[in-house]
C-alpha cells in the first residue's frame, strides 16, 4: 500500500493549488491529512461542519467532496486575497458559508451552536479559545487538527504550545482521542 497513490482529489484542487502558489501561500494543507478530511466528513451525512482556518480553500474543498447534499460547511479565514481563491473555485456550493472575520471574533459568535464536525486550522479554537471551540460539539461529534509533529514553518517556542495543547485534549474525560503521527501529525478527537 501507498498512501500517496491514487488520492482521487477534488476536481478543484488543481485550480487552487496553482492560485495558492501564485500567491505564495505556503501554509496549505497537506494531500494526506486532507485525504483523512474527506473520509471522515463521509462518515457524517445531514450534519454541521465548521472550519477553522480556510486558507485558499484546499481543506475546504476535501471536506466539501465528503459531505452529503443535506450537510453544510461554514468556514473563516481573515485573509481576503485567500478566501478569494476559495470563491473563485468553490463559491458556487450551496452547502458553503465563508466568513472574512477574525477566528477569535467567529468562534466566539458561534457559541450556543452544535456541529458535527470542527476542523480547527488556525490559532481560533485550537491554541486559542479551546474550550469553545469544544463546547460546539454535539454527541459522537468529531474535532480534528492537524500539524502536530515538528514542521519546519514553526516558530520560536511552538513546540511548548502543541505539547501543551496534547496535554489538554488527553486529560479532558468528555472526549475519546487518538493520536497518528502519520502526515503532518493529527488528532482525532470524540465527544463521548
Ligand atoms: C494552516 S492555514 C489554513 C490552511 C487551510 N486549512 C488549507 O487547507 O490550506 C491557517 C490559516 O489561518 C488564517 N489565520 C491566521 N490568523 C487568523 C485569525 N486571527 N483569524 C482568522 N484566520 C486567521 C491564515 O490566514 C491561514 O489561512
Amino acid at each position: 500500500m501507498n498512501d500517496l497513490s491514487n488520492l482521487n482529489e477534488p476536481a478543484a484542487i488543481a485550480g487552487i493549488w496553482a492560485d495558492s502558489r501564485a500567491c505564495g501561500f505556503t501554509m496549505a494543507s497537506e494531500p494526506l491529512t486532507c485525504s483523512l478530511l474527506r473520509t471522515l466528513a463521509a462518515t457524517k451525512p445531514a450534519a454541521r461542519f465548521l472550519e477553522l482556518g480556510s486558507g485558499s480553500g484546499l481543506s475546504t474543498a476535501w471536506l466539501l467532496d465528503g459531505m452529503d447534499a443535506a450537510s453544510s460547511l461554514s468556514t473563516v479565514d481573515n485573509d481576503e486575497a485567500l478566501l478569494a481563491i476559495l470563491k473563485k473555485h468553490l463559491g458556487a456550493d450551496p452547502r458553503l458559508t465563508v466568513a472574512c472575520a477574525d477566528g477569535d471574533d467567529f468562534l466566539r459568535s458561534l457559541q450556543g451552536q452544535r456541529f458535527d464536525f470542527i476542523f480547527a486550522d488556525t490559532w481560533a479554537g485550537k491554541y486559542r479559545l479551546l474550550d469553545e471551540a469544544l463546547a460546539l460539539l454535539n454527541p459522537g461529534g468529531l474535532y480534528v487538527i492537524d500539524d502536530m509533529l515538528p514542521q519546519p514553518n514553526w516558530p520560536e517556542g511552538h513546540a511548548e504550545k502543541v505539547a501543551h495543547l496534547v496535554a489538554t485534549l488527553e486529560q479532558r474525560e468528555d472526549f475519546r482521542l487518538t493520536k497518528l503521527s502519520w502526515a503532518s501529525g493529527v488528532m482525532l478527537v470524540s465527544r463521548r
